[in-house]
C-alpha cells in the first residue's frame, strides 16, 4: 500500500477497503496524460517562482525517466499504488528524493484526474474522428463506382422505388458525416483546462492557469473551479456520440447481414472478413457485422451507466466519479475497434450488381412511375394511384411485371396509356428521372458526390 495521505490516520486501511477504493488497475492507462499534466504544472510553478528552475529541472528529468521506464517495460505499474497519480508521485520521490515532494504544490488529485481524463478523451475524440473519416473515404469511393448500380429502395423492408447503390450508401455517408460534426463540437466544448481548480476552490498560490492551459494545448482554463472537478458532461457527450456511431454501424451491419443472405445475395463478403461453422461445411457467416451489431449494447450501457452515476452527485468531487473510467474505456475501445473492422469489411465486399438490378426489376418498384405517367397526361394523382394499383393486382395474379403488360392491357385500365409507357417505367428512367436534389438520378448524385469529395478534402 503506497498512499499519499497517511498523516491524519492512526490505523492502517483494511485491505478489502484499499482494494475496493483503488483505481490503479484501470486508471494506469492514463499514465502518459498524468505525466504530461505534471510537466505543465511544474513548468508553471517555476515560472511563477513557486519552485526554482533547478527544482523544476530535477522534477522534469524524474518524470521523463518514469515515462521512459514504463514504456520500455522496466517499471511496472502495480497494485501496490492506489491510483496512477500516487504511482507517478511515489516513483518520482523514490527517484529524485525530497524535491519530488514539491510536485503536488497547488494541486489536488481532483483537478489532476479531471485533467488526465480530459487529455485522454480529447485524444480519443480525434482518433475516433480519424476512423470515421476512413470509413467515409471507403463509402465515397463505393459511391463513385456505383452511381448506375440499380437496386430496390425499401420501406417497411418491402420494395418501394428503385434507387442506386451510390444513393443507398450515400445515406450512410450523411450519418457518419454528422457523427464527425458531433465529435468536433464536443472537442470544441471540452477543450478547456481544469488544472488549477485544486480540490474544488482553487488555491492561494499564484498559479498561472492560462499558461498551463496553453502548454497543454487547451483554448483556455475552465471558469469555475467547482465545476472543473465535477464536470463529466464532455464524457457523457462523447459516449453519446459513440452510441450514435454504433447505432449507425449497427443498422449498416444489419443491412450487410440481410444482403449477404442466400435470399438476397446482394453482396458477397470477402473470405477474409467471414467465418465458418464447425458443423455445417457450407456456411460462410457474417460474424463481424453481427459482432458490431451486438457490441452496440455495451456502448449504450456505458452511456446509461455514467448518466446514472452522475445524476445524484452533489458538488463538487465525489468518489462516485471514479466510476466514469471503466465503462468509458470499454466503450472507447469497442468503438475504436469496430470502426476499422467495419471499414475493412465494407472495402472488401463484392456488390452483385446483376442481382441488385434484377431485384429492382421485380417487386413493382415502378408502380409509382405508372401513376406519375398518368398524372403527366392529365389524370388526377388519386385516380392514377388507383389505376396503377389495379394493374399491379392483375400482374400479381398473372405472375408478371408491369413492364410485361401489353399496351392493350394497360389501356383496359386507362385509355391515356401510349407506347411511351414502356420507356417511362423502365428501371433506368425511374432512377435517372429522379433529379430532385438528394435523389438518386445520376446527375444530382454526381453533384452530391462532388460535394462529399470536397468535404473530405477539407475536413
Ligand atoms: N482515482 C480517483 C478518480 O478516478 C482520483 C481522484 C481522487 N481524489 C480523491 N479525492 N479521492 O476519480
Amino acid at each position: 500500500m503506497a498512499q499519499l495521505w497517511g498523516g491524519r490516520f492512526t490505523k492502517k486501511t483494511d485491505q478489502m477497503v484499499y482494494d475496493f477504493n483503488a483505481s490503479i488497475l484501470f486508471d494506469q492507462r492514463l499514465y502518459k496524460q498524468d505525466i504530461e499534466g505534471s510537466r505543465a504544472h511544474v513548468k508553471m510553478l517555476a515560472k511563477q517562482g513557486i519552485l526554482t528552475e533547478d527544482e523544476r529541472d530535477q522534477i522534469l528529468d524524474g518524470l521523463d525517466s518514469i515515462q521512459r521506464d514504463v514504456e520500455n517495460g522496466s517499471l511496472e505499474i502495480t497494485k501496490e499504488y492506489e491510483d496512477i497519480h500516487s504511482f507517478v508521485e511515489a516513483n518520482l520521490i523514490d527517484r529524485i528524493g525530497d524535491v519530488g515532494k514539491k510536485l503536488h504544490t497547488g494541486r489536488s488529485r481532483n483537478d489532476q484526474v479531471a485533467l488526465d481524463m480530459r487529455l485522454y478523451v480529447r485524444e480519443q475524440v480525434q482518433y475516433t474522428d480519424q476512423l470515421v473519416k476512413e470509413l467515409l473515404e471507403v463509402l465515397l469511393k463505393l459511391m463513385e463506382e456505383h452511381v448506375a448500380t440499380y437496386m430496390p429502395g425499401f420501406t417497411h423492408l418491402q420494395k418501394a422505388q428503385p434507387v442506386t447503390l451510390a444513393h443507398h450508401l450515400g445515406a450512410y455517408f450523411e450519418m457518419f458525416r454528422r457523427d464527425r460534426e458531433r465529435l468536433s463540437d464536443i472537442y470544441k466544448r471540452m477543450n478547456y483546462c481544469p488544472l488549477g481548480a485544486g480540490a474544488l476552490a482553487g488555491t492561494t498560490y499564484p498559479l498561472d492557469r492560462d499558461y498551463t492551459a496553453s502548454l497543454l494545448g487547451f483554448d483556455g482554463p475552465t471558469r469555475n473551479s467547482m465545476d472543473s472537478v465535477s464536470d463529466r458532461d464532455y464524457l457523457i457527450e462523447y459516449l453519446s456520440a459513440l452510441s450514435t456511431i454504433m447505432m449507425h454501424l449497427s443498422r449498416f451491419s444489419e443491412e450487410m447481414i440481410v444482403w449477404n443472405t442466400n435470399e438476397y445475395r446482394f453482396i458477397e463478403l470477402d473470405d477474409s472478413y467471414s467465418t465458418g461453422s464447425s458443423i455445417m461445411p457450407q456456411k460462410k457467416n457474417p460474424d463481424i457485422a453481427e459482432l458490431v451489431r451486438g457490441k452496440t449494447g455495451r456502448v449504450y450501457g456505458a452511456l446509461m451507466a455514467l448518466l446514472t452515476t452522475m445524476k445524484g452527485i452533489p458538488l463538487a468531487y465525489n468518489k462516485d466519479m471514479q466510476e466514469d473510467k471503466e465503462g468509458a474505456f470499454d466503450a472507447i475501445d469497442t468503438v475504436n475497434s469496430c470502426l476499422p473492422l467495419f471499414t475493412g469489411m465494407l472495402a472488401t465486399t463484392t456488390f452483385r450488381k446483376d442481382v441488385m438490378e434484377a431485384s429492382a426489376r421485380n417487386g413493382f418498384t415502378n408502380a409509382t412511375d405508372v401513376a406519375d405517367y398518368l398524372v403527366n397526361h392529365g389524370v388526377p394523382f388519386r385516380d392514377a394511384h388507383g389505376i396503377s394499383g389495379r394493374l399491379v393486382l392483375k400482374c400479381i395474379a398473372e405472375g408478371k411485371a408491369l413492364d410485361d403488360l401489353t399496351l392493350e392491357e394497360f389501356r383496359e385500365e386507362s385509355p391515356v396509356f401510349g407506347e411511351d409507357i414502356y420507356e417511362a417505367i423502365s428501371l433506368k428512367t425511374c432512377v435517372e428521372k429522379r433529379l430532385t436534389y438528394g435523389a438518386p438520378g445520376e446527375e444530382v448524385m454526381q453533384q452530391v458526390i462532388r460535394e462529399c469529395r470536397g468535404y473530405l478534402q477539407e475536413a
